[in-house]
């Protein structure tokens, strides 16, 4: 049975760090009120001319480095993000020409905060078909470049960033023991647009817009959606939630992560939990958990793992592997 397994991982922060404090001079807000509804303590933000191909091709070049492989390796670059350099070409075609790899083929995905799932997913898709064994995988967002300053409920909740994996085509026996993708479970439902919602695009605004969040309403659907998902994907894998060594969550906000565990019947020491410095970084958060969760030592080969997120669409599914 062929598997698509993760053989390096890598992720970039930009330089510069904002604590919750620093809001407190701009908004009525305060660092009290930030960490304990959401988590947050501190994000990374872009520097000016900063974009989110460069920080996709510096991500990249940390995963391919893990995974002992140069650009040449590589079939196909897949790129999650909602916050492209430019309308088009892709992000992935961007990031492909700075590291210099000219061959195969490069496309972004769209799914907003459970975008690195949805691309994830592709990438296991290509290599179950055979039309690529390696696939670079990455997440990379600049939403700085998205929030309403003026909106305080929105804008000290996201952060920039970037992670990737190396996705390699290998043989397993075909059993839960593999390594590699075992399941996933992928959801979207259009009605709840208004839930979450950029107000600018091309086709509308000609502007890129700002993000608007109803941000109580989604975080009563997000516990829900993201428990059921990931039972889904588990139960596809023939496994137990009892048996996950680590869940790694998008990271939006501790409490959806708390809650989400709670429900999959695990504590919080099988969850690599990085939004208190990261921020929700969108499509970029699950490739940096897994970046500095096997950086931090928590996430081992052999390791059973279940990646979940929801975000704008609403968008939401989650991801079984044995690292
Ligand atoms: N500082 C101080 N007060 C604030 C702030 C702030 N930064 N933001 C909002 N408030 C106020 C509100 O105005 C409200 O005041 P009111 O009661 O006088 O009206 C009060 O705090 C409570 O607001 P709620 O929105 O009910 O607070 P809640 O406990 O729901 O926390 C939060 C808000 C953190 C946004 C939470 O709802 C959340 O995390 N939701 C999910 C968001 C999410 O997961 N988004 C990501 C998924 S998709 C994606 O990642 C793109």
């Amino acid at each position: 049975t062929l598997r698509a397994v993760i053989t390096g991982v890598g992720h970039y922060l930009p330089e510069r760090v904002v604590e919750n404090a620093e809001f407190e001079k701009t908004l009525d807000t305060s660092d009290e009120w930030i960490r304990t509804r959401s988590g947050i303590e501190r994000r990374h933000f872009a520097a000016e001319g900063e974009t989110t191909s460069m920080m996709g091709t510096a991500a990249a070049k940390a995963a391919l480095a893990d995974a002992g492989r140069t650009p040449a390796d590589i079939d196909a670059i897949i790129v999650a993000t909602s916050t492209p350099d430019l309308t088009f070409p892709s992000v992935a075609t961007m990031v492909q020409n700075a590291l210099g790899a000219n061959c195969g083929f490069a496309f972004d995905v769209q799914a907003v905060c459970a975008g690195f799932i949805y691309a994830l997913s592709t990438a296991n898709a290509q290599i179950l078909s055979g039309q690529a064994k390696r696939v670079l995988v990455i997440g990379a967002e600049t939403f700085s470049r998205i929030m309403d300053w003026e909106d305080r409920a929105t804008c000290v909740l996201f952060g920039d960033g970037a992670g990737a994996i190396v996705l390699e085509a290998q043989e397993g026996k075909g059993t839960s023991e593999d390594r590699g993708i075992l399941a996933v479970d992928l959801n979207s439902d259009g009605s709840y647009k208004d839930m979450l919602f950029v107000d600018g695009g091309v086709s509308t605004t000609g502007t890129a817009g700002k993000l608007r969040m109803q941000g109580n309403a989604l975080f009563r659907q997000a516990v829900v959606k993201l428990a059921e998902t990931a039972e889904t994907a588990l139960a596809k894998a023939g496994v137990a939630a009892s048996e996950v060594d680590w869940i790694v969550p998008h990271q939006a906000n501790i409490r959806i992560i708390e809650g989400t565990a709670k429900k999959l019947g695990l504590s919080m020491d099988h969850v690599v939990v990085t939004v208190q410095d990261h921020g929700n970084t969108s499509a970029a958060s699950i490739p940096l958990a897994m970046s500095v969760g096997r950086a931090r030592g928590q996430i081992k080969p052999g390791d059973l793992c279940v990646a979940e997120a929801i975000g704008g669409g609403l968008a939401w599914g989650a991801v079984v592997l044995r690292w």
